[in-house]
């Protein structure tokens, strides 16, 4: 993310700015179609058995080890979805455990068909799809993480700097994003301290979690290295830790896609095309 002015553009009084690298430009959106893939196969197979544990391992039967269920029950006026986390419940007919089938009957499924893919239950298609992407995931990461290091991207543009996490910075940063005054001009050149959090929780702590709890959970991986599922605590506790983390990612991506949509998306996606950003001239210092 130079931030040298490389030519000026119509219309008149926006400059444009080099912002972002081919390699963090391809990076990103082979990362958001992995992605899409990965959450789809990921809450098919998890359909297959809608219940974590933690632990070594875990079955219907380890109720004592079983953290998150998604599961259908019946009553009086008939069936009912719910989800369990802990002791607490919480309804979600229509949604999760319970939703309405390809064929308009009622189903008892943990995430509903348009959630998943394929969107009918395939445990076998959805594993094949979900451990191509899965490597596509890492060797993708591989490259953005190499290419960041090599060129100065991640301790430039990602980790925040020491004075920019001093709560003040940062809280005054939340204020701006709630009045969603976003950067402009001279600021607008490089990501606020928000979105180096965010970018950093994402590309040096999330990504990387859901790929080794993923790699623990592999028989083959077991064997070669013991260490990596010891270190997650068990199998059971290995894809606990494989959902959270992508009940993060997806968390992420809403905020993300939210932050975008109102920081002025054509701008802003047209930089992640392009490598080049429009910057109002006049509210530049
Ligand atoms: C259609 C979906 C998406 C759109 C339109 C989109 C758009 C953007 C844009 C415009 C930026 C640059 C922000 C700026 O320069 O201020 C960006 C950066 C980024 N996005 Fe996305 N994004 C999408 C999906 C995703 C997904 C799924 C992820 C990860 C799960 C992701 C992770 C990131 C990261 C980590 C950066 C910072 C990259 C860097 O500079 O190294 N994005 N995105």
């Amino acid at each position: 993310m130079a931030t040298v002015p490389i030519e000026q553009a119509p219309p008149a009084g926006t400059l444009v700015v080099k912002r972002h690298s081919a390699v963090v430009r391809l990076a990103h959106w082979l990362n958001a179609l992995a992605m899409v893939f990965l959450i789809g196969t990921g809450l098919n197979i998890f359909n297959a058995h809608p219940m974590l544990y933690w632990g070594e391992y875990g079955a219907t039967a380890d109720a004592d080890r079983r953290w998150l269920s998604i599961a259908a029950a019946g009553r009086k006026g008939g069936p009912y979805g719910y989800v369990e986390i802990g002791s607490l419940r919480v309804e979600t007919t229509g949604v999760l455990g319970l939703s309405t089938g390809a064929n308009g009957q009622l189903q008892a499924l943990g995430f509903p068909g348009w959630a998943t893919f394929p969107s009918y239950r395939d445990l076998g298609t959805a594993r094949n799809w979900h451990f191509f992407w899965a490597w596509v995931l890492i060797l993708n990461g591989l490259l953005y993480l190499g290419h960041g290091l090599v060129s100065g991207h991640i301790r430039r543009d990602i980790l925040p700097r020491l004075k920019e996490l001093a709560p003040a910075n940062v809280l005054h940063d939340i204020a701006r994003h709630a009045r969603l005054d976003f950067p402009k001009g001279e600021e607008a050149r490089r990501y606020h301290v928000l979105q180096k959090l965010a970018y950093g929780g994402m590309v040096l702590v999330l990504v990387p979690l859901v790929i080794f709890t993923g790699l623990g959970m592999s028989p083959g991986m077991n064997a070669a290295w013991p260490w990596l599922l010891e270190l997650f605590g068990g199998r059971a506790s290995a894809r606990s830790l494989h959902f959270v983390a992508m009940a993060l990612i997806v968390g992420f991506i809403v905020v993300h896609l939210l932050m975008v949509l109102l920081a002025g998306p054509i701008n802003g996606i047209r930089a992640m095309v392009t490598g080049k950003l429009r910057i109002a001239r006049e509210s530049l210092t």
